[in-house]
């Protein structure tokens, strides 16, 4: 009977977090951006479906010319723009905001700045980023230019949560792409980007659902 009742109450938490989770109770998530900002568009338009856990209150960026910006004021996002020169300074109001506006999810898009050990471990299993290779292969920068000089046959994109080592914390999710003989850098990005957007919700909802 013990264990029964233990089973029911576990079935209805939850069903009533699933049920939160549709309602006005997503998960309240800040995007990291740097540029172009075509992810952040993807997460956003993700997160105005019913499906979706998640719901984007915030948006931060290290360079006030971040193309990406543009996009979240459009949506009326809270954005903010942060001069990382002064890292521990920068986070620590970073991390004030985040406090502010609950978030209780950080989803790198594109972001070209290193978080610190101390920012990571507040927010331990909170963050997670997207990576246009298929990780552990070609951390860091100019990922297909190295990929396409070694000749590989495929590179891909990998979503991970972000750990204080570069590009190295646990894998959530991984889709090959082909590289072809007359693939330049720019074509396998483009080509590349286009996965990415499909694979970002995929992994969140795989997280939260
Ligand atoms: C993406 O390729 C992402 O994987 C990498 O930077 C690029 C950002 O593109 N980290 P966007 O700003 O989301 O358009």
């Amino acid at each position: 009977n013990h264990i029964l009742l233990e089973k029911f109450w576990k079935i209805k938490k939850k069903l009533y977090w699933k049920i939160d989770l549709i309602g006005p109770n997503k998960i309240k998530t800040a995007v990291f951006i740097s540029g172009t900002g075509t992810n952040l568009k993807t997460l956003y338009n993700f997160s105005l479906k019913k499906k979706s856990p998640i719901k984007i209150e915030l948006v931060i960026s290290n360079n006030k010319n971040a193309k990406g910006l543009l996009f979240s004021k459009s949506k009326k996002i809270i954005s903010k723009v942060f001069n990382f020169k002064k890292r521990v300074i920068i986070e620590n109001k970073i991390l004030k905001d985040l406090e502010k506006n609950k978030i209780k999810l950080i989803c790198l898009a594109g972001f070209m700045k290193i978080l610190s050990r101390n920012f990571i471990r507040k927010f331990r299993g909170k963050i997670i980023n997207i990576h246009p290779s298929l990780l552990p292969k070609y951390k860091g920068l100019n990922t297909h230019q190295r990929a396409i000089k070694n000749n590989e046959k495929f590179s891909g994109c990998t979503i991970h949560f972000v750990s204080h080592k570069l590009d190295s914390g646990k894998i959530i999710l991984q889709k090959k792409v082909k590289i072809y003989k007359q693939d330049t850098p720019k074509s396998l990005a483009k080509r590349i980007l286009k996965v990415e957007h499909k694979l970002y919700p995929k992994a969140i909802i795989k997280l939260y659902c």
